[in-house]
């Protein structure tokens, strides 16, 4: 069991000194009444309320965002605006940190979630779970039908090594949408995959978007934009998440952030 102070500045509530302060104002209650002890130590049945409210997602978060370009999924500043910036003061501080599973480059655009709970981050970047993620891609140039056929039949071999790596990447699948552009579903995530996939066969990925992971597709999200899913999203058996009957999860618009020009 958690103490108060702990347990609320893990919530992004402040540091554990502003916490205790908020505390000895007693803007705190447990079960309803003022807390006295910074050191009290919290259940998960206890009832707690800063300020007349009741606790910012004490559970954990678990987000889909619609990634805008450029925005880094980095929690170092120097790096640049960052996908992080978009949401609540009070979720950027939480400990464990948000964090994107899985990471999409600068200039690649959609689907992204963001948790707090490691052990889904662990699971679902885990080479063993093979959640499929589906991006479309728009190339520099037209391909004739006969390279179509060659990209695909490569992509599909799993014999494709890429630059600098020993391993094949596993067999991904190709749909050509028309000469230069393309939806590309992988069962693995490396290091700028889909780009580099693409320079292995002389093209050059001008786009990229996320359509999909696993069951979940933006659906109407704008960019900069996020939803919330129920904690259990990626442990119930059937994976299907909202819209199992139960009412949609609010969509909230990130802060508008301005991405440094390049
Ligand atoms: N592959 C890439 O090359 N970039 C991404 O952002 C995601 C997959």
């Amino acid at each position: 069991m958690p103490r108060l102070d702990q347990f609320l500045a893990s919530l992004g509530y402040g540091s554990r000194r502003e916490v205790r302060s908020l505390i000895a104002a007693g803007r705190a209650t447990v079960r309803g009444a003022p807390a006295a002890d910074p050191g009290e130590k919290i259940s998960d049945d206890d009832e707690v309320q800063v300020d007349g409210q009741p606790l910012d997602h004490p559970d954990g978060l678990l987000l889909m965002l619609h990634k805008p370009a450029g925005l880094v999924c980095s929690h170092d500043a120097r790096e640049g605006p960052s996908v992080y910036d978009l949401l609540p003061p009070r979720w950027r501080r939480r400990h464990p940190p948000v964090t994107s599973i899985g990471r999409l480059d600068k200039e690649t655009t959609g689907l992204l979630l963001l948790t707090d709970q490691t052990i889904l981050v662990h699971r679902l970047t885990s080479p063993r779970h093979k959640v499929p993620k589906t991006y479309r891609a728009g190339l520099d140039r037209e391909v004739t039908a006969a390279q179509a056929e060659e990209i695909t039949a490569v992509f599909a071999g799993g014999t494709l090594v890429l630059d600098g790596e020993r391993e094949p990447c596993k067999p991904a699948e190709l749909r050509w949408r028309d000469p230069r552009s393309a939806e590309l579903i992988l069962h693995e995530g490396r290091y700028h995959q889909v780009r580099r996939m693409f320079a292995s066969r002389g093209c050059t990925v001008v786009s990229l978007h996320r359509e999909r992971f696993g069951p979940l597709e933006l659906g109407g999200l704008s960019p900069g934009a996020w939803r919330e899913l129920p904690m259990d999203f990626f442990s119930r058996e059937d994976g299907a998440g909202p819209g199992d009957g139960k009412p949609a999860p609010a969509v909230h618009r990130g802060k508008q952030i301005h991405p440094r020009q390049p």
